[in-house]
């Protein structure tokens, strides 16, 4: 497995390997890595000739008060595994290889104004400029990016076809713990009573696919799911919400596809889950 620092390396890489006619699947990450990204890594090894695993904390996409710094970093363990589920190639750049003082931006609107997007204005900026960045660095045929971040998914997918990126977006279901806790880099942060605090969510999630498949309406899927969470002593609910599938806006009945998303903050750590649920 090769590892590389510099978008000249890493371009020169894909250009021989595209010159062989191989196809090039891409992981974007932002490293420490767990068994979520590992499925997204397993599902392109099978689909590509290639693996491209991009290892690369994004600070665009962190607001002034979020956790840049503090966000885990362990690049060895990163290696090792990526290299252990037959990955081809980590791209694992400084800040300042991929920042120079940038004027330009990708963003999105509609999509990324509800959920995540009220909480964290520039975050979906800085995600769509940063995997922007990277299909152009990468080519890649096929870009793997995981369902528990649904929304970013969505946004992705519609920047994709607005912008006539010529990639396939690949959409990986969550992996849970074996409690039902959505894997997530940001589970690190949680002592040992926020992390039993925090099957609120995945609770909630559990209650609301029971209401939805019954037949209820948004509120009546919603409310239970809140009570859940708020039951919860150490929880703070960010947003609790149903959208339309594709255009993530609001929705009171669930007449077409919808995402119902939740955001909260278990002690000060900021834990997302969400299920869909197609008509
Ligand atoms: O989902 C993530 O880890 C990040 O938002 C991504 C897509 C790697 C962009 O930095």
């Amino acid at each position: 497995m090769k590892v590389t620092t510099t978008v000249l390396e890493t371009r020169q890489l894909v250009r021989q390997w595209k010159k062989e006619g191989k196809s090039i699947g891409l992981v974007p990450t932002m490293g420490f890595l767990h068994e979520g990204h590992a499925s997204l890594i397993a599902r392109a090894r099978k689909e590509n000739d290639i693996v491209v695993v991009s290892d690369f904390v994004n600070p665009t996409q962190f607001g002034p008060n979020e956790d840049l710094e503090a966000y885990p970093r362990d690049f060895e363990r990163d290696s090792a595994l990526c290299e252990s589920l037959g990955a081809d190639l980590i791209f694992h750049p400084e800040p300042e290889e991929m920042y120079h003082d940038p004027c330009a931006f990708v963003s999105i609107d509609t999509l990324s104004e509800t959920l995540c997007g009220k909480t964290r204005p520039i975050h979906f900026k800085g995600v769509c400029t940063v995997v922007s960045k990277l299909f152009h660095i990468a080519a890649p045929d096929r870009a793997y990016f995981g369902q528990k971040d649904a929304q970013q998914l969505a946004i992705i997918k519609k920047m994709v076809l607005d912008l006539n990126f010529d990639v396939e977006v690949v959409g990986c279901p969550i992996v849970r713990e074996e409690d039902g806790l959505a894997k997530s880099s940001r589970n690190t942060y949680l002592s040992a009573e926020e992390r039993k605090a925090a099957l609120c969510l995945s609770k909630a999630v559990k209650k609301g696919q029971e209401l939805i498949q019954a037949g209820c309406s948004a509120e009546d899927v919603l409310a239970p799911m809140r009570a859940i969470i708020e039951a919860e002593p150490l929880s703070k609910i960010d947003y609790v919400s149903m959208v339309d599938a594709l255009t993530m806006q609001p929705v009171e009945k669930v007449e077409k596809d919808v995402l119902v998303a939740m955001a909260v903050y278990i002690g000060k750590t900021r834990l997302i889950d969400n299920f869909s649920y197609e008509v």
